[in-house]
């Protein structure tokens, strides 16, 4: 089972996804076929594809030539019959469950035994997808993030029935691709939907206990802590709904563990419609006009701040390598290649020191009783033992 340039490969769905995996493979030189149950997503997918790739040569990052080769290997379908040669099927359709599993049912039937099949699914489990076909074990998540040619990151989630065969063939192919692969297990949220859960949720936590204010907090995060983008730009970036709906989704499938307990904040602005830069207004007013929110600049308080929200994010990277969710190196290249953080957050604590940021934790514990701020036994054994997550900093 090897997969190389040669390998026709088919996607599923032409969404913004769909589209940028395609543009993805097309470039590496694999014949593609692009399919959508809706005609009018193929052209817009079509249409857009040239306006991004046009606006590369006009700034002279490619060749006219180059751009008629990646459009000239892609075939925009609505015929899923035509995807019958190909061996590597990447889905990114809509995120439902019982419309994932019919497709691949029917995939199944058009493509060869030896074919691997993908789903690029951000939040349902590899396991639950791979219940309806008969050969699960040439099937795995590929979770890609937007925008997918850009964004260097991806995380090989192998499910429970998947082969190593399978992984291996489907890493070194996204790898040839020029991706950092990271490999996870398949629990809610993978590698960076779980782990960076603590950016948004214990922002959200301070600015609803009333310590600060979201501009403050932004402004320790960013100044003090060098992240590019404090957590209140950010989810009015990605829109309230899609972040609420992440937060609840990782909730649930964390059987209510309140570490993941959404903000009544956030869910105010979700009912109000007020869902961020789309909307015109989430924390942030966009308005034209509109009053600049200013933050505090008091540097205690900010690094009050940044201490606690960085030390529930440590806490819960501890928690991903202590629960065999990936390895201590997959985990700060998921987070500084998958979502900008400044720093691998494992990193990071070696360079706090262990004992410092397992007293954090601590000091959240004791003053609220909240299991949500119970140092994770990782960090707790780390400290005790005297040792880093890397051995030496
Ligand atoms: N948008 C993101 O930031 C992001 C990041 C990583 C992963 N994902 C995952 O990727 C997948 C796609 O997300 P998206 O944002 O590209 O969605 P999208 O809404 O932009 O595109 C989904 C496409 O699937 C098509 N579709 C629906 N049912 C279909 C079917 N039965 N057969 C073929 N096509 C069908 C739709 O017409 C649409 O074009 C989802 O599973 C999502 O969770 C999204």
């Amino acid at each position: 089972m090897s997969l190389d340039k040669h390998s026709t490969v088919a996607v599923i769905g032409a969404g913004t996804m769909g589209t940028g995996i395609a543009q993805i493979a097309s470039t590496f030189g694999h014949r593609v076929h692009l399919y959508d149950v809706n005609q009018d997503q193929l052209e817009q997918s079509e249409d857009g594809l040239v306006k991004i790739l046009n606006r590369q040569v006009e700034k002279e990052r490619m060749t006219q030539d180059e751009v008629d080769g990646i459009l000239s290997h892609i075939s925009f379908t609505g015929d899923l019959d035509l995807i019958e040669g190909s061996k590597f099927v990447i889905e990114a359709i809509i995120e439902n469950l019982e419309i994932k599993q019919d497709t691949f049912q029917k995939i199944e039937q058009l493509v060869d035994e030896q074919a691997i099949l993908a789903s690029n699914t951000s939040s349902l489990s590899i396991a639950s997808i791979s219940s309806s076909l008969e050969h699960p074990e040439r099937f795995l998540g590929i979770h890609f993030f937007n925008p997918a040619p850009l964004m260097k990151l991806v995380e090989i989630i192998p499910g429970i029935s998947t082969s190593s065969d399978t992984t291996y063939a489907a890493r070194s192919l996204i790898d040839a691709w020029g991706k950092t692969t990271v490999q996870a297990k398949d629990t809610p949220g993978f590698i960076v939907n779980r782990v960076a859960r603590p950016f948004y949720g214990e922002a959200l936590r301070i600015y609803e206990e009333g310590v600060a204010d979201h501009a403050t907090i932004d402004w320790a995060m960013k100044e003090l802590g060098g992240f590019k983008m404090g957590p209140f730009e950010l989810m009015d970036l990605i829109g309230h709904d899609v972040n609420y709906k992440v937060t609840e989704s990782v909730f649930k499938e964390f059987y209510y563990d309140p570490r993941f307990k959404p903000s009544f904040a956030q869910k105010r602005l979700v009912e109000a419609g007020r869902l961020g830069r789309k909307t015109g207004i989430g924390f942030y007013d966009y308005r034209e006009d509109a009053p600049k929110a200013e933050p505090s600049r008091d540097k205690e308080l900010g690094e009050n701040i940044l201490n606690r929200i960085l030390a529930m994010l440590i806490n819960e990277a501890a928690d991903a390598v202590f629960m065999n969710v990936a390895s201590v190196e997959d985990v700060d290249q998921a987070m500084t290649n998958g979502v900008n953080y400044p720093k691998g957050l494992l990193k990071w604590a070696d360079e706090i020191g262990i004992e410092t940021v397992y007293h954090w934790m601590n000091t959240l514990q004791v003053e609220y009783r909240e299991d949500r701020y119970r140092p994770n036994p990782l960090l707790k054994r780390k400290y005790k033992n005297g040792e880093t997550f890397y051995g030496s900093i």
